[in-house]
This record gives C-alpha cells, sequence and structure tokens, in this order.
C-alpha cells in the first residue's frame, strides 16, 4: 500500500533557528517498508550571524534567546509557503542533540508543546544523521554510501548503510574546518566571520603565495586535524602585521586562496584514504560517495572531492548549497524516516549536547582544548 506522511522538522543546535516541512512517501506491505522517497514542501531559517559577529563567535546565551524569539515567526513562515495548518502534520522532528544546550532545550521545548497541544508524534533527531541522510533526500542515493561530513563543528568520514546505522570511519582530532574558515575570516579583519566569505575573497587571491602545513597527510587513516593549519594562518598575518603595520587586500585574498587551497589538499588525501577503509569494511558493496554539512557549500572542496569520486568510478553526491548549511529539512527528513519505522520519543525526550553517530567508537586522542563536540 501507497502512504505518505508529513514531517515538520525544527533545528536550533547552534546559529541557526530552521524549519522545514517534508514530504516521505513509501510502500508498505506486511511491515515491509520499501521506496521511501522525500520531498520538500517548505522551509525557513533565520540566521543569527549578525547577533553574534561583534563578539567573534557564537554566543550561547544569545543564541538560545534568539531561537526562542523566532521559533514561532519560522514555523508560521514555513506554513504559510505551504499553505498547511499544523493539525495536518503527522510528526514533528526535532534536533535533540549535539549542540548548545540552550539552543537544543529552546527547539525541544518548543516541539514538545506541538507534539503535546496537538497530540502529534515526537521523534528527537541527531544533528549530525540529519547531514549524513540529507543527499537522499535530493537524490536517488542507495545505502551503502561513504560520507565525509564536514561543518562548523564536526568533520567526519562516514559509512552510512541505514537511516539508523551510521559507522564513524575517522574523524577530526581537534577542529572543524568550518571552525578554521570562521577563524581565518576573523584573523584577517572580514567583517564576517564565515567559510562562504573567505571562499568569495579566495577567488582572486593566489594559493601559492604560502605554504601552511598539511597535517596527518601521511598517516594511514582518515582522520583530520585542522588547529596546526590555523594557528599557521595566524603566524602569517601576525608576521604581515609586524612587517608592514597591516594587511593590504591583496594579503587578505592571498591567504584566503592559501588557506582554501589546503583545506582541498587535505581533504581530498584524507578522501583517498577513507574510500580504502570503506572499501575494506564493505568489499561486496558497489557505493557511492556523497558530502555533506555546510564546508561542502565550498565550490572549490565540492570540485576536488567529485574529481576524487571519479578517479575511484564511483557516483559523486553533492546536496544544493541550501541544504548543506543547517535547515529544518534534514531534520525533518531524518525523523520522518525514524516515524515510519514506528521509532518515536515521548515527552521525556532530553537534550544531548554530545551524542555520537557512533557510540562504539572509541574516542580518539589529542582533541582540542575546547573538546570535541561529540
Ligand atoms: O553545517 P553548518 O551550517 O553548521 C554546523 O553544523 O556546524 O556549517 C556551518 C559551517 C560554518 O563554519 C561556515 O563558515 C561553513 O560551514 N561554511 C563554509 C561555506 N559555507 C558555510 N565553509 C567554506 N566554504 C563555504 N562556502
Ligand atoms: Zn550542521
Amino acid at each position: 500500500m501507497n502512504k505518505s506522511i508529513l514531517a515538520l522538522g525544527i533545528e536550533c543546535s547552534c546559529d541557526d533557528t530552521a524549519i522545514g516541512l517534508v514530504k516521505l512517501s513509501y510502500n508498505s506491505q506486511e511491515k515491509k517498508i520499501q521506496n521511501i522517497s522525500g520531498k520538500i514542501i517548505s522551509s525557513h531559517i533565520f540566521n543569527q550571524k549578525d547577533l553574534h559577529t561583534e563578539y567573534g563567535g557564537v554566543v550561547p546565551e544569545i543564541a538560545a534567546r534568539a531561537h526562542s524569539n523566532n521559533l514561532q515567526i519560522c514555523l508560521e513562515k514555513t506554513l504559510a509557503k505551504a499553505k498547511i495548518s499544523l493539525e495536518e502534520i503527522n510528526v514533528v522532528c526535532v534536533t535533540s542533540g549535539p549542540g548548545l544546550i540552550g539552543g537544543l532545550i529552546s527547539g525541544i521545548n518548543f516541539a514538545k508543546g506541538i507534539s503535546f497541544g496537538l497530540k502529534k508524534n515526537l521523534v528527537g533527531v541527531n544533528h549530525l544523521a540529519g547531514h549524513a541522510l540529507t543527499p537522499r533526500l535530493t537524490n536517488d542515493l542507495q545505502f551503502p554510501y561513504l560520507m565525509l561530513l564536514a561543518s562548523g563543528g564536526h568533520c567526519q568520514y562516514l559509512a552510512v548503510t541505514n537511516h539508523n546505522t551510521i559507522k564513524r570511519l575517522g574523524t577530526t582530532i581537534d577542529d572543524a574546518p568550518g571552525e578554521a574558515f570562521d577563524k581565518v575570516a576573523k584573523l584577517i579583519g572580514l567583517k564576517v566571520y564565515s567559510g562562504a566569505e573567505v571562499e568569495s575573497i579566495a577567488k582572486n587571491g593566489d594559493p601559492n603565495r604560502f605554504v601552511f602545513p598539511l597535517p596527518l597527510i601521511k598517516e594511514d587513516n582518515c582522520n583530520l586535524s585542522f588547529s596546526g593549519l590555523k594557528s599557521a594562518v595566524a603566524r602569517s598575518v601576525e608576521e604581515l602585521i609586524k612587517k608592514q603595520g597591516g594587511l593590504y587586500k591583496k594579503d587578505q585574498m592571498d591567504i584566503c586562496a592559501s588557506f582554501q587551497k589546503s583545506i582541498v589538499e587535505i581533504l581530498s588525501e584524507k578522501t583517498k584514504k577513507a574510500f580504502k577503509i570503506f572499501q575494506k569494511n564493505f568489499p561486496e558493496a558497489k557505493f557511492s560517495f556523497s558530502i555533506s554539512g555546510g564546508v561542502a557549500a565550498n565550490l572549490e572542496i565540492r570540485k576536488s572531492q567529485e574529481k576524487i569520486s571519479k578517479l575511484h568510478k564511483t557516483n559523486f553526491f553533492a546536496p544544493p548549497m541550501s541544504l548543506c548549511t543547517d535547515n529544518g529539512l534534514m531534520i525533518a527528513y531524518a525523523g520522518g524516516l525514524r516515524y515510519i519505522y514506528g521509532d518515536c520519543d515521548d515527552l521525556n525526550l532530553a537534550p544531548k549536547t554530545r551524542w555520537p553517530l557512533d557510540p562504539e567508537n572509541k574516542m580518539t586522542i589529542g582533541f582540542g582544548k575546547k573538546g570535541r563536540k561529540v
């Protein structure tokens, strides 16, 4: 029998207040569920970047307040775009971790209010699972697949075997690449501390002027490290300021281009290693490769990752840019899948600021001073 459901997704784990509505269609026969497909209905995002810029990074308390101020507005806009009423949805899905505690609490309480008030099912979604499953929302991507999840808080190579089983093959041992992009933007004095800004300035720069380190690339695994690269950029900026009293526009462009080139090289080398590890784990599987997370919105990174996929004669999938950065649609889709399989939460749902996708995977030593986010 063909069925369909409407899933509402709520995302407040960091600095984007986002709501999305997804329709999931599937075939269900004698408890066997097949041919699930997702359709984007509508979404709305309130980006908080402007609220945090003057502090040089996301301020958790400001983020939490902005989430609770904007959730209702985002919900109303999402429903209005779709011309759908809240009564028509089947399940409320909300990011319940990992992330900043204030934001998670805002989102979860909002979701619980809808669930309790309208007697709707509730599903707590792992933010990383949301990113990892996103390519299936827009593409016909079969399990298992290899994924590079690169964002502002995470960088992991994952073997995605089904919506509920995601094995971590490698991870950053310190910072995430998005964090490094944001830090570089700050170091060179850009007004907006974001990777998109660094990418845009890098376009006219000389990628060979600065030679930055490529940590861990010779190691025979797919763990990554970005903190040494970040420090190297900081040292180059300091030296230039000492020598010439400040940075010229040309310096900014060359630093961005050289830094981006290093990130592209690190991710390229590590993806080659991840392919080998994936093949060892799944020797029989014909698999695809996909990227996701905010950093996957970077064109140079997308192009270089696609090239490696081609070298391995593997299909490559990258979600549209708007689905790479945080959004409510990925949470609606990931939560909708769990609902279809009867895996729901209740009003005891609690935030988990740290929530590994692959709990059996051991901790990696050497994570940075802020600690790994999972
Ligand atoms: O996935 P996301 O929206 O949030 C997290 O889960 O962290 O990723 C945000 C990160 C930020 O660090 C942002 O600077 C980075 O993704 N980012 C980019 C680009 N667009 C966003 N990094 C490099 N190039 C871009 N075009
Ligand atoms: Zn994210």
